[in-house]
């Protein structure tokens, strides 16, 4: 099996054993408004253990128990969405990323309570359970979407500077509780942008593959500290691509 295979087979698996607590795991505050449940750290470990034992020589960074870098760097997020999760709301899932020497190369996101699996590796399409993947084609700022994600770790007047700017801007904003999912729907063109002003790089690395496939645009996320220390993130469709860099102040590249 080679590690797209492996890539799409691993989030399928643990996404069936993280809906096992759905709504149900037990919850405890890591700080304001950030959420961890027992079942994050159980499915961390089934997807750390599943690559150690498939790929040993790998490097692995997981959201609960972090990790160090490598040319063949995993980057898992066991839950996104993790607040949806712990209150049974159907909208988190699972996010694994695959870096080689630095580049996203393979990223699968995995829905479980509609069991539906996005995956993409390059130069192979950004696909839903067989069927390919496209950015939306809307060009119109009046007609689009944008999910602003949200976070403490910036400030509340930071955020709502940039709600303020997409909707000055003439675009409905949006915000469902998961960066990942967030990035698929930009890959599968149920809206137009995603964007947030700092998000880790365990949220992302699947879902930039998927975008960038898909035909859509992404700023250079694992430039400078990204790795290690997040960065801001602006993902697009084509069209609206450089209005919507302007508006939100991210470039992409
Ligand atoms: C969070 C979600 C959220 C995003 C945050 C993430 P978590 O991840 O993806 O939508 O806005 O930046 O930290 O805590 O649910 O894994
Ligand atoms: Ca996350
Ligand atoms: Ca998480």
């Amino acid at each position: 099996m080679d590690r797209y295979d492996f890539c799409r087979a691993l989030a399928r698996d643990a996404g069936k054993l993280a809906h096992r607590g759905f709504g149900t795991s037990v919850t405890t505050m890591k700080g304001r408004h950030d959420v961890v449940t027992a079942m994050d750290r159980e499915v961390e470990r089934f997807i750390r253990g599943a690559i150690t034992k498939a790929y040993p020589k790998d490097a692995v960074i997981g959201e609960e128990e972090g990790g160090g870098a490598g040319d063949n760097l995993w980057l898992i997020d066991p839950i996104d969405g993790t607040a949806n999760y712990a209150r049974g709301l159907p909208r988190y899932c699972v996010s694994i990323g695959y870096l080689e020497r630095g580049v996203p190369t393979i990223g699968a996101i995995y829905d479980p309570s509609l069991d539906w699996l996005y995956a993409a590796a390059r130069g192979e399409g950004a696909w839903r359970d067989g069927v390919r993947l496209a950015v939306s084609a809307l060009a119109e700022m009046s007609a689009a979407t944008v999910e602003c994600g949200w976070s403490t770790r910036r400030s509340t007047s930071d955020y709502v500077g940039l709600v303020g700017r997409v909707m000055n801007a003439g675009a409905a904003m949006r915000r469902a509780g998961s960066g990942a999912l967030g990035l698929a729907d930009v890959a599968s063109g149920a809206h137009e942008a995603y964007a947030e002003l700092h998000i880790n790089a365990w949220d992302c690395a699947a879902g930039i593959v998927l975008v960038r496939e898909a035909g859509g645009f992404c700023n250079d996320f694992f430039a400078g500290e990204g790795l290690r220390a997040g960065n801001p993130l602006i993902a697009t469709n084509a069209a609206l691509c450089d209005k919507l860099a302007a508006v939100i102040g991210i470039p992409t590249s």
